[in-house]
């Protein structure tokens, strides 16, 4: 609806559909500007309309690190930040990570329904049958140095796989699309165990389709010499469980990374290297890793008020890692279910010692003014990285784990994003405030 210089009668309003209305005044011209409002937002564009003159550029709206601005529409995640609560595709978290499988899950989050038996005999081998990889890309992964972070190894690898498959470009292709999501769900926990194998020096260890998911991933990591690796069964799903919990959340750094390199039209292997690099960082699923790191530099229980003592003082400079969250300004549901496995899990490895670190720094800090004021509560990264330790991994894993479940997420986001008729590519605006033009000199007139 374009914007007018007049208010509009109720009625008028009424007519033209529009409910609710922001009404505007331009105090340098003194206009008034009817904004209507739409699903709680207003159209940016709409506001390009307010101009002081007529040649003006019209305003803009200017949001660092959108914490106000929606970039798209979606149907797939829900968050209610402050309320602690999160959906896939309506179904609360709690229910699909009780009674689900992550493939389940997977398929819920790209079909938007849960399948029935055959539907997820069908998805299931679907995703089965795509988890070798092509031996050149073994290759590939062999020049890395022994010491290479797996996530490095895992950025440039699912990169590199647009090499062997350059009809993933047809991005149009709906079939094209479907293969590729299929794909990438069923290499990813590949590419990351050879990843883990070669920091290692073992020999990569091949998929072996008669197994679950999650079964088959730990087979892929720890198989040695038996020919089948049977994984715990209490492992394989709390391994199961912690992919659900990390499959899809909504527009966060790495899914927008995917949005805004996908909007482009590259393939969906080139966009998954930047999803999963975004990912990388130490404020986003690079928190697990980092979490181990402090837990680790504290040492001991009796060492943790003067840790939050130092946090605090240190005012933003240093952080507690797994503490906090853009969205959530309550108890983030994953920490809590993620909570509750940890005791399964602890019951097969043993009891990970950080845990009683981990337990005094969530009761300290959920007691000190500062987290309280500032809604700073336990993530989905506080406790994760203790039971993958607890587990067998290596801290420099778990971002990679991370990565794994979060791959289907990405995909039904890049997919939302190429059929939606609003969306081109993603091209923010900015405000200049460097200097004006000026005259340029040749270096022998410069001035020292
Ligand atoms: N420890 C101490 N203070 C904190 C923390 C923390 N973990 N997080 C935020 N604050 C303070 C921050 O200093 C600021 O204080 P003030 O108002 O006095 O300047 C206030 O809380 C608001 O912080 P912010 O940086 O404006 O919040 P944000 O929404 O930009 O950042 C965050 C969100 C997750 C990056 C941040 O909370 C953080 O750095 N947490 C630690 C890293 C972490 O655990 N990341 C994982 C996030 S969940 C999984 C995922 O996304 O992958």
């Amino acid at each position: 609806m374009p914007t007018t210089t007049q208010p509009r009668s109720e009625r008028a309003l009424v007519e033209s559909g529009v409910k609710d209305v922001l009404r505007v005044t331009d105090e340098r011209t003194g206009r008034t500007y009817e904004i209507p409002i739409q699903d709680g937002a207003v159209r940016a564009m709409d506001f390009r309309k307010i101009k002081e003159k007529d040649d003006d550029f019209g305003l803009m709206l200017y949001d660092p690190a959108f914490l106000n601005t929606a970039s798209c529409k979606s149907r797939i995640t829900f968050i209610d930040g402050d309320k602690g609560i999160l959906r896939y595709r309506g179904y609360p978290i709690e229910q699909l990570a009780e009674s689900c499988t992550f493939l389940e899950v997977a398929y819920l989050l790209l079909y938007g329904e849960l399948p029935t038996a055959d539907e997820y005999k069908e998805w299931t081998h679907n995703i089965t049958f795509h988890t070798m990889l092509h031996e050149s890309t073994k290759k590939f992964m062999d020049g890395f140095n022994y010491d290479a972070h797996p996530m490095g190894i895992l950025v440039a690898t699912v990169g590199a796989l647009s090499t062997f498959y350059p009809e993933a470009r047809n991005i149009q292709d709906p079939e094209i699309r479907k293969q590729q999501i299929h794909r990438l769900v069923a290499k990813m926990p590949t590419i990351a165990a050879f990843a883990y194998r070669h920091s290692r020096g073992l020999p990569y260890a091949y998929p072996d389709n008669d197994l679950s998911y999650t079964e088959n991933f730990l087979s892929m990591l720890f198989r040695m010499t038996e020919s089948r690796y049977a994984a715990n069964p209490v492992l394989a799903r709390a391994l199961d469980v912690l992919f659900i919990l990390h499959a899809d959340h909504e527009q966060n750094c790495s899914t927008s990374a995917m949005r805004g390199i996908g909007s482009s039209h590259t393939d969906p292997y080139s966009a998954v290297a930047g999803a999963a690099a975004a990912l990388y960082g130490p404020l986003h699923g690079g928190a697990n890793e980092a979490v181990l790191t402090m837990l680790a530099e504290i040492g001991s229980k009796g060492r943790v008020p003067a840790f939050v003592k130092d946090v605090k003082e240190g005012k933003g400079e240093k952080r507690l890692m797994g503490f906090g969250h853009r969205v959530y300004k309550n108890y983030d549901p994953r920490a809590r279910i993620i909570k509750k496995i940890a005791d399964e899990v602890f019951e097969v490895t043993g009891k990970n010692p950080l845990l009683e670190i981990a337990i005094e720094l969530e009761r300290i800090a959920l007691e000190d003014d500062y987290f309280i004021k500032r809604k700073l509560y336990p993530n989905v990264d506080f406790y994760s990285g203790i039971i993958y330790q607890a587990m067998g991994f290596p801290t420099s894993m778990f971002t990679v784990l991370f990565a794994i479940a979060r791959t289907i997420g990405w995909m039904v986001q890049w997919e939302e994003m190429l059929l939606d008729p609003e969306q081109k590519i993603a091209r923010p605006r900015q405000i200049y405030l460097g200097p004006r033009e000026r005259a340029m000199f040749p270096l022998e007139k410069r001035d020292a």
